[in-house]
């Protein structure tokens, strides 16, 4: 249950060290030990519990190597281990997400205030641990709020703090959104974090090398009941803008991106940007060429859109009659090419003969003339991811190879300018996602 409710400590705010708390072991009393020593607890205090000491009471700790490097060496083992997605990291640092959601360096796996031949676990259900210390305290007569907590950095921050790993009896994400402030303004995204303020305030009196691990904050009155634990902190991947970190996001984009192309071949009519074109056609333009040229043209067509599609389709029936396809055939296999009739934008790439060398034989003439085909068709691929990075879908169509005089005419062109298909462009009616790359077998020829 998360909800508007009354400002948490509205008269004022006590934050007690809890002192005189043994190091703990593995199946040690927990609730028994803190009420030993805050003899002193009331109703409706709230104890913020460092993690690492739930973790050794509930034995999370795993027997490490003593010697430093080793011992290391053994906690990055441990955190690859645990870690179910890397973030971002830089050299050594890894920022991951854990297999309790949260993002943290190191997973939340941690060699301080342990002995030096153990390495601690986060505990395996925080906010489970925090309800059962409610219980425990429940069984003796006392409400309390429990919050679990552990130390952070936080992206553009300098500086740790801690944060709410896990908490029962008390809410710890107040939401305002909707409420009006005194000023009349609505508020639309006010999402209180109380859990992680809690956490901190209590981080000013437990420390991190004082071997207090607990404290009380007295003068919220938590209620004790059932509300949502620290998971209700973690912000799903569907609203997280920085799901990765700006290395690792570059380096998948620049990876995934080829692997983002293929054809589609069905649009949802959406409008195309006509400057989201213009920036694709500017990158395939910088395809490799030879001899230093820019072969490449790209025609957008638009209004002799229908004018271009009549001329191939008649000019395409007549090449069929004359392969002696009878009238019926013809229209069923016409009625089939229709992938750039129905593309939302088309754009007819040719190739020139500007800068192409001549030569006084057929062979190296022949060879000049691929040479310059083959950088068309780079970059065509070139626009075609270029598109997909933009997330509009497209086909390359070989139609207007087969028809480069109809196709000069109707686009008015010169006689050198190649047609080296044509590209239907559109919103994707299916959206995509980068394909694995193909295992290249006899594709992949040594010599
Ligand atoms: C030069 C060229 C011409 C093509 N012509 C057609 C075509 O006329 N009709 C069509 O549906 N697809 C055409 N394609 C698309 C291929 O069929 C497509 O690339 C292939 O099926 C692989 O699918 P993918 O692009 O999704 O990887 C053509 C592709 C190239 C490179």
């Amino acid at each position: 249950m998360t909800g508007p409710g009354p400002a948490p400590a509205a008269d004022g705010l006590q934050v007690l060290p809890v002192r005189g708390l043994p190091d703990f072991r593995p199946g040690d009393d927990l609730a028994g030990a803190l009420a030993e020593a805050a003899p002193w607890l009331q109703d409706g205090d709230v104890l913020v519990v460092t993690s690492k000491v739930l973790s050794k009471v509930e034995g999370r700790l795993v027997p490490a190597p003593s010697d430093p490097e080793a011992r290391d060496a053994f906690r990055r083992e441990l955190i690859d281990e645990h870690t179910v997605r890397l973030v971002a990291q830089m050299g050594r640092t890894k920022i991951v997400e854990n297999s309790l959601g949260i993002v943290a360096a190191a997973a939340g796996i941690d060699a301080s205030n342990v002995r030096t031949d153990e390495i601690a676990l986060l505990p395996v259900d925080p906010d489970a641990s925090a309800a059962a210390l409610v219980a425990a305290f429940a069984d003796r007569g006392l409400r309390v709020g429990v919050v679990v907590t552990d130390t952070q950095g936080r992206a553009w921050r300098n500086g740790v703090t801690d944060v709410a790993i896990g908490a029962a009896g008390l809410p710890i994400l107040d939401d305002h959104r909707g409420g009006v402030d005194e000023f009349g303004n609505e508020l639309v995204v006010t999402q209180v974090a109380i859990g992680d303020e809690l956490a901190a305030a209590g981080d000013l009196v437990k420390g991190k090398l004082s071997g207090v691990p607990v404290a009380v904050l007295r003068g919220l009155d938590a209620p004790g009941g059932v509300f949502d634990g620290a998971r209700s902190l973690i912000r799903g991947p569907e609203e997280d803008l920085f799901r990765l970190g700006t290395d690792l996001a570059i380096e998948r984009g620049r990876r995934e991106a080829v692997l983002l192309r293929r054809t589609v071949r069905f649009f949802t009519g959406e409008p195309v940007d006509d400057e989201v074109l213009a920036r694709c056609v500017g990158i395939a333009l910088t395809a490799p060429a030879p001899h230093h040229t820019r072969p490449v043209r790209f025609v957008h067509v638009r209004e002799k859109r229908q004018e271009l599609l009549d001329a191939m389709a008649q000019q395409w029936r007549t090449d069929l009659a004359a392969d002696g396809w009878d009238h019926e055939r013809i229209e069923r296999r016409t009625a089939r090419g229709r992938v750039l009739a129905d593309a939302t934008e088309i754009v007819v790439p040719f190739v020139t003969g500007d800068g192409r060398h001549d030569y006084p034989d057929d062979r190296r003439r022949s060879a000049e003339r691929t040479m310059f085909t083959v950088a068309g068709g780079a970059a065509v691929q070139a626009l075609l991811i270029a598109l997909a990075a933009e997330g509009l879908g497209s086909a390359w169509i070989s139609s207007t190879i087969f028809v480069p005089d109809v196709v000069r005419r109707v686009l008015d062109l010169p006689d050198d300018w190649e047609p080296l298909g044509g590209i239907g462009i559109g919103q994707p009616e299916d959206g995509f996602a980068p394909r694995p790359p193909v295992v290249p077998g006899d594709a992949w020829v040594q010599r």
